[in-house]
């Protein structure tokens, strides 16, 4: 079983344990999308500089396909901690790495809004497509620059305004076909604008971030194949849908999106923020 940090036995509020509930019963099927965050991984790195023997902590780490990116950079001299409030996602990411022989990383349940990780401890820490779907973002990006040393690299990247398009036309169509209505009640907004980026970034007292874009269209040959990817990314939007519809809704999904987008495009789009420490007092 994986080790969880001491203070996640501290009661979550009731929208953080609806959104945990989410990413416990996606993990199994997560890395069926894996291709779709790779390359946001190996830019988050590039992003904040990762080299042999840093140590790097992932906050979100899911089925940790940025911490092996992450534990590939920094090699056996290096190491890197990997966490996540799902136990399902930590125990995969657990497994993937004993496979691909990384002693240098591991993963411990835990939330990212309040970690029992020593302060100044990292080289740099990373989020990967995350900080956006936190409970408290503020205590979360808070603790991420608590926990990284005075001269380290603080990098996330959050979902932009072409991100994962295709999918949430064709659910907000297959809604207002069938009728339902959807709550976000309890849940963050799909995508942080801009200028609430900068407003988090105010809050958090940093002053020296810099903010980047980059976007990718995966194109599938096979419908199998990108009915997959879908079917792995597409939970959480189906979370805003009551239970009892979200299996007619997929259906509706995945039908439109197989006929009517040809090319069998899934886009993702994102914002790199690096920064440093925050300014304290
Ligand atoms: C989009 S997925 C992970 C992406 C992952 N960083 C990657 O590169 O594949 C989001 C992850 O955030 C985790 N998560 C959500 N809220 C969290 C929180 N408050 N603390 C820690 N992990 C959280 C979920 O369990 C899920 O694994």
């Amino acid at each position: 079983m994986p080790s969880a940090c001491e203070q996640t036995g501290r009661k979550r509020n009731p929208d953080a344990q609806s959104s945990d509930r989410v990413w416990e019963a996606a993990a199994n099927g997560y890395d069926r999308a894996a291709e779709t965050f790779q390359p946001f991984a190996e830019w988050l790195a590039e992003l904040c500089l990762l080299r042999e023997g840093m140590s790097v902590l992932d906050v979100a780490c899911g089925t940790g396909i940025s911490s092996l990116v992450a534990a590939r950079r920094v090699g056996r001299q290096g190491q890197v901690v990997g966490i996540d409030s799902s136990p399902r996602m930590v125990e995969i990411a657990g497994k993937k790495a004993l496979t691909a022989g990384y002693p240098q990383v591991r993963f411990l349940v835990c939330s990212a809004e309040s970690t029992c990780l020593a302060e100044d401890a990292f080289d740099a820490v990373i989020c990967n497509f995350s900080l956006h779907l936190f409970h408290d973002e503020t205590s979360a990006l808070q603790e991420m620059t608590r926990v990284v040393k005075p001269a380290g690299k603080v990098g996330w990247t959050v979902p932009a305004p072409d991100h994962a398009q295709e999918m949430i036309a064709a659910f907000a169509r297959a809604c207002r076909e069938l009728r339902v209505t959807t709550s976000s009640e309890g849940h963050k907004p799909l995508k942080p604008d801009l200028a609430r980026i900068h407003e988090l970034l105010e809050r958090c007292r940093i002053r020296d971030a810099t903010v980047s874009e980059r976007r990718h269209v995966f194109c599938y040959e096979k419908p199998e194949a990108y009915e997959q990817v879908l079917r792995a990314r597409m939970g959480r939007l189906l979370s805003r849908a009551p239970e009892d519809r979200r299996a007619e809704i997929s259906q509706r999904m995945l039908a439109a999106l197989l006929k009517d987008n040809e090319r069998l495009t899934f886009t993702c789009h994102a914002y790199g923020i690096v920064h440093g420490k925050s300014l304290r007092g």
